[in-house]
């Protein structure tokens, strides 16, 4: 059986149809929220609760043989900021929850975990290509709790007698944008915001400055890379744990482009401090060659190709749909 946390979520939803797709069977979902009607069906079983929940997460092992976890329930950063305390019970707690189990039984699970540049913490300088072991110096509720999980994922994994059944697998995402959700609660929501208030010919208050710049990937790359890597053979895998980008503009180049597809798009500025001071200590740009040499990582998708072929096209289909 494969589990997946956080199902309804953007990159749930999105998830579980690639796997569909691929025609993954045995798929079984856990959120907080009710499960959405359009994924539903690919589902063979649904949990409805809370991954702090030690005696729902028992139940869910003890009924089902868990082979693969794909752990995407979070709280995301900015809400992450305004309740550190929640963020820490959702984002460690739970996943401790699903370890715990994991220990408790002998079957061997693979175990992939959303992680995020949010563990990053540049002083100055955040255009500079950085590796995955540099800057790891969170100075955010959020950033701390993902990597406190890949450490101790990481470290459950290679160094503890207790878990030899666990193969722990992560990636650390920066700003995904998807043509069929809208995020909430994510510092990188101002791209997809702009592009969906551009399409509805609405104008967009931006709440960091136009040379902001974090790197961004669409959703089907994120899920692309996600299915990759838990694919990749084990032997093939120097780390548990790989950053990825796709492309990384400025808030200014995404106005640009927008600008060149809806002429009228006005962009606006009030600025955010909190948000501002942690897109600033984000890295511009990643040093991918660990996850091209490991698992073959190359996102289909540019920036060009990203906005003219796949968001512009997809989201205005769909506000015409709405009409
Ligand atoms: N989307 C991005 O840009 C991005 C970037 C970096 C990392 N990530 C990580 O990827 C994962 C998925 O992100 P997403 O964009 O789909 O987020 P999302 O907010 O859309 O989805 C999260 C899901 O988790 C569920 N959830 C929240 N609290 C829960 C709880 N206590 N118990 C059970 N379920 C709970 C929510 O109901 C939601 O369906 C997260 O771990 C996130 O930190 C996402």
């Amino acid at each position: 059986m494969i589990l997946i946390t956080g199902l309804n979520g953007e990159m749930g939803s999105a998830l579980v149809q690639r796997l569909k797709e691929l025609d993954v069977k045995n798929i079984i979902g856990l959120d907080i929220k009710p499960i959405k009607k359009s994924i539903k069906s690919f589902l063979t079983k649904s949990y409805i609760g809370d991954i702090k929940d030690k005696q729902l997460i028992n139940k869910i092992f003890t009924e089902n043989k868990i082979k693969q976890v794909y752990h995407l329930a979070a709280i995301l950063s900015t809400k992450a900021e305004s309740l550190p305390f929640l963020s820490h019970q959702i984002n460690v707690d739970g996943f401790l929850n699903l370890l715990y189990e994991i220990q408790n039984n002998n079957t061997k699970v693979k175990f992939f975990f959303a992680s995020s540049i949010a563990v990053y913490h540049l002083d100055k300088n955040n255009n500079v290509k950085i590796s995955e072991d540099e800057f790891c110096d969170p100075s955010n509720m959020y950033g701390c709790n993902k990597l406190y999980c890949e450490r101790i994922g990481s470290y459950f994994s290679k160094y503890s007698d207790l878990m030899n059944n666990l193969d722990f697998r992560s990636l650390r995402f920066s700003g995904i944008v998807s043509a069929n959700t809208l995020p909430v609660g994510g510092t990188s929501d101002y791209a997809p915001e702009m592009i969906h208030n551009a399409v509805q010919n609405k104008s967009y208050t931006c709440y960091v400055n136009p040379k902001s710049c974090i790197p961004f990937m669409v959703m089907p790359d994120a899920i692309d890379a996600i299915i990759t890597l838990m694919n990749t053979k084990r032997s093939s895998l120097k780390r548990n744990v790989y950053h990825i980008q796709a492309f990384n503009p400025t808030v200014q180049e995404i106005y640009n482009k927008l600008k060149a597809h809806f002429p009228n798009f006005q962009l606006n500025y009030d600025i955010n401090e909190r948000r501002q001071s942690l897109i600033d200590c984000w890295p511009s740009d990643l040093d991918q060659s660990a996850a091209k040499k490991d698992w073959g990582w190359e996102p289909k998708f540019n920036f060009n190709k990203a906005f003219d072929d796949y968001l512009i096209p997809y989201i205005s289909d769909y506000y015409k749909m709405k009409e």
